[in-house]
């Protein structure tokens, strides 16, 4: 096996390290939603999402501790993940907390409407899970929900997906 070769540079762990390092994985730019108990909507951008297993149909998204959303993943509880399309990149800025704007009011960006679940979902996203949490972990900073999917909504009009790398938005598809 070769050295290492020089342009790899080393650095010592830690958590600006690991952001500098993660901000090279491009993700896909998603909204995680729910209404809370006392029927606050609750929303936050996500790219810590991923596919868990097809039988049964399932997903994981990883959300910080310190989001109000985290607290509504509790066993059983219902929310959504709806994967954002071209053009929706407001509303990852918003739910993403970039436009100062908290909790119920961030769902004036894009047009949402309710599951027969009470679940939101978002109009126009390439494609919107409605998950039940099947399970959690609480690990450092973040809690991984699993989402048991209990039903996918797909926009036939939206045809390229949001993703985000090195800090920037763009699409694909
Ligand atoms: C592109 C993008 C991706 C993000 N991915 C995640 C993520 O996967 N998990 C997470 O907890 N926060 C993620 N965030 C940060 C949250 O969206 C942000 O901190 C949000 O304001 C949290 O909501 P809160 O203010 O209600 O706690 C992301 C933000 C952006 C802009």
């Amino acid at each position: 096996m070769a050295d290492t070769p020089s342009s790899v540079r080393h650095g010592a762990t830690g958590a600006p390290r690991f952001k500098l390092g993660m901000r090279c994985l491009a993700g896909s730019v998603t909204v995680v939603a729910l209404q809370g108990v006392g029927g606050t909507l609750l929303g936050v951008t996500a790219t810590a999402v991923c596919s868990l297993s097809a039988e049964p149909p399932s997903l994981i998204a990883c959300i910080n501790r310190g989001s109000l959303l985290a607290s509504g993943l509790f066993e059983d509880a219902r929310f959504s993940v709806s994967i954002l399309s071209e053009g929706q990149e407001d509303i990852a800025k918003a739910f993403g907390g970039q436009k100062g704007v908290a909790g119920r009011d961030r769902f004036v960006y894009g047009e949402w409407y309710r599951s027969e679940h009470d679940v939101p979902l978002l109009v126009g996203a390439r494609a919107s899970f409605e998950c039940r949490v099947a399970g959690f972990l609480d690990y450092g900073t973040h809690r991984a929900a699993i989402g048991l999917v209990t039903d996918v909504h797909m926009s036939e009009d939206a045809e390229r997906t949001l993703v985000f790398a090195d800090g920037r938005f763009g699409t694909v598809g």
